[in-house]
């Protein structure tokens, strides 16, 4: 029996986003014979982009030198210097926002940045204090639970409901109830969030950010599906950024998930210490991403993708998606679908439902669905969630056969299980 660190304790004893990963793989590698996949996050391969990939991949081969510095040099760990030049003045461009290379940093995947950013400025400090990250909204992301190295390290605060016609409804930030005290080192939101697929409004982000500057802490904006790209949101929303917010990026929703690519816009020292981790955990990042993208960010090109390629095609999987739901849902029960207003998801929630989100789950894993309990995502919160146990969230990324026949099983468990 391996004897485990404090530190192995917490981050080699298992965790959701290790589940759910995991139950991706084996899915997609068929291990279970022919399974609906709406469990994971990953994307959809979307025939137009999928080109654009071969086609990039085809003109770095016919370009050796370009092929081999790819391939066969270390980046420094802050990330490719071309592509941060590119990078920085894209947003200049675009955004008008005031930001050079010293203000971006690559890492390996969001998901890296997240484990340093959040151990970064939280945890404990030299005088003993110790202070958390306030997710001002949860449901939030699975990935970011188990993240900190200090067990209390993600604090939470519950979001207000709008209740819909159509069996819809919205969270809001519940701001009478957020408050940024002295133990508090950052916010964090995702934009659009995962799992909800709830996109904060302009309102919202400004009143945050203020929030943030007025306690003197940051603001981090987790932009994995957001805007500039992949610029899954369907209705309108700025993208925002200034020298109080730590803004990431990701290539992942792009479609480029295994180039493991992280990028972090935030001010001079918060892209240093980003740096500074890379070089001590991981030497430097994997190059391949940065070198496919890089002349779509001088041409402006992954602007014009985001906008009518991806957006319009995650828009009609979207409402595909509500419409079978639509179709297949006995209008009776009590069940709520989230807006879907961004990210690849849906979150439904089935109130007052006779057993749990996670029976629910290994029911429809008996039929070869699979979909995440929504308990994994009440990030944060130390007591038992309730609601989160009648939520689950459900990918529209995947084909269309599979999603509907996903949702008529799922469907047809939920009607059993109010009984
Ligand atoms: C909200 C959110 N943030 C961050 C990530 C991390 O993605 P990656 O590490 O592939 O960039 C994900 C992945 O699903 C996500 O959904």
């Amino acid at each position: 029996m391996l004897e485990k660190s404090l530190f192995g304790e917490r981050l080699a004893s298992g965790s959701g986003i290790e589940e759910l990963m995991d139950d991706l793989g084996q899915a997609l590698a068929g291990s279970h014979g022919p399974v609906r996949m709406l469990g994971g996050g990953n994307p959809a391969h979307i025939p137009e982009i999928q080109a654009v990939w071969r086609d990039r991949m085809t003109a770095i081969l016919s370009d050796p030198p370009a092929f081999d510095r790819m391939l066969a040099n270390y980046d420094p760990p802050v990330g490719n210097a071309r592509f941060i030049l590119a990078l920085a003045e894209f947003l200049r461009r675009h955004f008008g926002w005031p930001v050079g290379p010293e203000n971006i940093a690559i890492t390996a995947g969001g998901q890296t940045a997240f484990f340093f950013l959040f151990n970064l400025l939280a945890g404990e400090f030299r005088n003993g204090a110790r202070k958390s990250i306030l997710l001002p909204l949860v449901p939030e992301y699975i990935g970011y639970m188990n993240q900190g190295l200090d067990p209390g390290l993600l604090r939470a605060v519950e979001p207000r409901m709008e209740f819909l016609p159509e069996h819809r409804f919205k969270y809001h930030v519940d701001f009478e109830k957020l408050a940024v005290k002295e133990d508090v080192a950052a916010l964090c939101v995702s934009r659009p969030t995962n799992p909800s697929g709830n996109v904060l409004t302009n309102d919202e982000i400004r009143r945050l950010a203020d929030l943030a500057r007025s306690a003197g802490v940051p603001l981090i904006i987790d932009n994995a599906y957001g805007l500039p790209f992949p610029g899954i949101i369907f209705g309108e929303a700025d993208p925002i950024w200034d020298e109080n917010i730590i803004l990431t990026l990701s290539l992942s929703k792009l479609g480029l998930p295994t180039t493991r690519t992280g990028i972090v816009v935030a001010r001079p020292e918060i892209v240093r210490a980003v740096a500074s981790m890379t070089a001590i955990v991981g030497l430097a990042n994997c190059s391949i991403g940065q070198a496919i993208i890089l002349p779509l960010l001088q041409t402006g090109e992954i602007l014009r993708l985001a906008r009518d390629v991806v957006r319009p095609f995650y828009l009609r999987k979207s409402r595909l998606a509500l419409q079978w739901i639509r179709q297949f849902f006995d209008d009776r029960l009590d069940y709520h679908v989230h807006v879907s207003e961004g990210a690849l998801f849906l979150w439904l929630w089935f109130r007052g439902m006779k057993i749990s989100a996670e029976t629910l789950y290994s029911r429809l894993k008996a039929r070869n669905v699979l979909v995440v309990p929504g308990h994994y995502f009440g990030v944060g919160r130390t007591q038992d969630w309730r609601h989160g146990h009648e939520c689950i969230r459900l990918s529209f990324a995947m084909d269309e056969t599979s999603v509907r026949e996903g949702i008529a099983i799922l469907a047809d468990e939920v009607a059993k299980a109010y009984l």
